[in-house]
Order: structure tokens, then C-alpha cells, then sequence
């Protein structure tokens, strides 16, 4: 069966499927295992330190796949340089720039000399996706309420917010949150998007080496009701496995609701002292919904396969 979208031409990719930027988790490993099953494996570069790890870790990628990459640029942490790292991609040439959570417009100037790197935003928000088209983006990505991670202020869910946004702007959409398998797959083509992001899916796979194992059984075990919705007091709220330090974090968001009070709970230490050491008591790890949905550690290309096999029957038995 073809899975040709408009996506999957202008990357260049086998199946319309996106790993989304994965902050502490997202390198080389994990971003070849997607690029070589077909989809556009990206590294996360603002987990990196500086722009020379940024550069061994694009190497790296290119060492394991010949194929199409991203490089993502979460741009809204706390006035965090990005330049000095955005211009190591720029030099590198590579495929496709993803970027989110700040104002994107300085990122397309630095880009201009660029036409042939692909870029596109991650937005929450039909208005943000209508200005990524004026800014030149040549893709958004609309992530839902039901997602890992930093959400949408509104709380709109994916069914709701991708239709909205496929029918306001004329460049192609990609469909985020709560997407998990190959229903999920077809359901955001059906509604008008012509590709798909995952994030909290692909951390439950064997190459996102770098989750703990206690972070991963955790995404097999938990229901859709164990997520919880941190950060909204400072408006920037983002889903997180509910644990006893989420919980924490809740009731100071009630008793201060102000970022000084926070910052040392939801900074990047405590979110690296979960995900990487499984500790409940001491950190947070993100994911949506769609853990609900989660039943086992595959490996990318398994997960890959499993998904478009369970697509295609059902593009199968429609026709
Ligand atoms: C652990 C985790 C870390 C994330 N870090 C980033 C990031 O650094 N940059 C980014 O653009 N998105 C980030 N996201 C958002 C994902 O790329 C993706 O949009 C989101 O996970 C989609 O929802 P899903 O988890 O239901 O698939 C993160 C999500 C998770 C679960």
C-alpha cells in the first residue's frame, strides 16, 4: 500500500511517522532506529551541552542511517542560548529543523540562507499554527491536550484541534497526541493531517536507550489516568506520569503558583533524576495519555511494522 502525503515528500520518508523531540532521551540511537523503519527520527539539541556534542551526536546519526533526521530546538527554556546550537545544524546541513515552545521567527531568519533544511513547528494552538505558515514553516505539527509534555493552553484535544487547523492554513499538518498505533495512525489521516508525531510511544522502545527501565515499565503498567497536568499555575502546563513528586508539585503550584517556588521542581535535573534513575520520590517523567495504550518495549522497527500492518488492514477492510 502507498503511504505518500505530502510529508512524506517533502522529507523524504518511507511512512508518514515523526519521532517528536524527547528532551534528555532523543539521540542518535533512538533517531537512526526511526529513520532506517521509515519514518524521521530526530536528536533533541537542547539536552545537549554544548554545540560540539551537538555535532558528534549528528555524526553519530549519520554513521547509523543514511536516511532523512531532525534536529529539535525547544527554544522556551528560561532565555537558554540557542544560536550558538542552531548554527551547528545550519552547518551540518541537515534535513529537517523542528522547533517549538517560543516565538519561531528568529529561528527563520537564522534559516534563510537555508532552503534546502525542512522546517517545521510544533504548535498547540490553531492561531500559532496560522503564524508558522506566515513565518514560512513548510510544516506544523499541532499537538493535542491529550500529549506528553508541554501542552496547549486551551486543553483542545487532537480530534478536535487537527480538523480546526487542517481547514485554516494551506501547508500539510502532522497530527500529535495521544496517537499510539495504526488506529491512530489512519484516524489523524481521516481527519485531515497527512502525517503523524509520537513522542510518549517511543520512549517504551528498545532504542530509547537512555530511559530507565523503571520509566518504561511504568509506561507499559500505567493507565491513561495516570498522567497529570504540572506547570499550569505558570502557564506552561505539560503531562507527567502522576507520582509522589508530581503530587508535590501540585500543591505548591496551589499554595505559591509563582516560578520561583517551582524551579527546582521542574527543572532539568529533576526530570533526568526520574527518566534516568526511575526515582518517584526525588523526580518527574513526561507522557501523555497514550500510555493508556502502551503493552510492551518493542523495537522501533517492530513498533513501525506492527502499526502499518494494523493500518493497512483497516484501509483494507473499509475498501
Ligand atoms: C518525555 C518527553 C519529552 C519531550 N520533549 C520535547 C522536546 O524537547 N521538544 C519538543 O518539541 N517536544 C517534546 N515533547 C513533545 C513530543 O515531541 C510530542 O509532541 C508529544 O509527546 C506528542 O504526544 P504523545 O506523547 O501523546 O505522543 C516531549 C514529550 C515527551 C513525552
Amino acid at each position: 500500500m502507498k503511504w505518500e502525503t505530502r510529508i512524506t515528500k517533502l522529507l523524504g520518508i518511507q511512512y508518514p511517522i515523526i519521532q517528536g523531540g524527547l528532551a534528555y532521551l532523543a539521540y542518535s540511537d533512538l533517531a537512526a532506529a526511526v529513520s532506517n523503519a521509515g519514518g524521521l527520527g530526530q536528536i533533541t539539541a537542547m539536552s545537549l551541552q554544548t554545540p560540539e556534542e551537538l555535532r558528534e551526536e549528528i555524526h553519530k546519526v549519520r554513521q547509523k542511517t543514511d536516511q532523512p533526521f531532525g534536529v529539535n530546538y525547544a527554544i522556551g527554556q528560561h532565555g537558554r542560548k540557542y544560536d550558538h546550537m542552531l548554527q551547528v545544524a545550519i552547518d551540518e546541513k541537515v534535513p529537517a529543523i523542528t522547533m517549538t515552545g517560543g516565538n519561531p521567527a528568529p529561528i527563520f531568519d537564522m534559516l534563510k540562507g537555508s532552503p534546502d533544511i525542512k522546517k517545521l513547528v510544533l504548535v498547540a494552538a490553531r492561531r500559532q499554527a496560522e503564524k508558522a505558515e506566515e513565518l514560512g514553516a513548510d510544516a506544523v505539527m499541532v499537538v493535542g491536550q491529550e500529549g506528553g509534555g508541554h501542552l496547549g493552553r486551551s486543553d483542545t484535544g487532537t480530534f478536535v484541534l487537527i480538523p480546526q487547523v487542517v481547514d485554516a492554513v494551506s501547508i500539510p499538518v502532522i497530527a500529535s497526541g495521544g496517537i499510539g498505533d495504526g488506529r491512530g495512525l489512519l484516524a489523524a489521516l481521516a481527519l485531515g493531517a497527512e502525517g503523524i508525531e509520537m513522542g510518549t510511544r517511543f520512549i517504551a522502545t528498545e532504542e530509547c536507550v537512555h530511559a530507565h527501565v523503571d520509566y518504561k515499565k511504568r509506561l507499559v503498567e500505567g493507565t491513561e489516568n495516570d498522567t497529570v497536568v504540572i506547570k499550569r499555575s505558570i502557564g506552561a502546563p505539560a503531562r507527567a506520569i502522576a507520582n509522589d513528586f508530581t503530587n508535590k508539585i501540585l500543591e505548591l503550584e496551589k499554595e505559591f503558583g509563582d516560578y520561583d517556588h517551582l524551579k527546582d521542581f521542574i527543572s532539568g535535573n529533576a526530570n533526568k533524576r526520574y527518566i534516568y534513575d526511575g526515582n518517584d520520590h526525588k523526580g518527574f517523567g513526561w507522557a501523555g495519555q497514550v500510555m493508556g495504550l502502551i503493552k510492551d518495549v518493542p523495537t522501533v522497527a517492530e513498533l513501525f511494522a506492527r502499526m502499518i500492518t494494523e493500518a493497512e488492514s483497516i484501509r483494507r477492510n473499509w475498501a
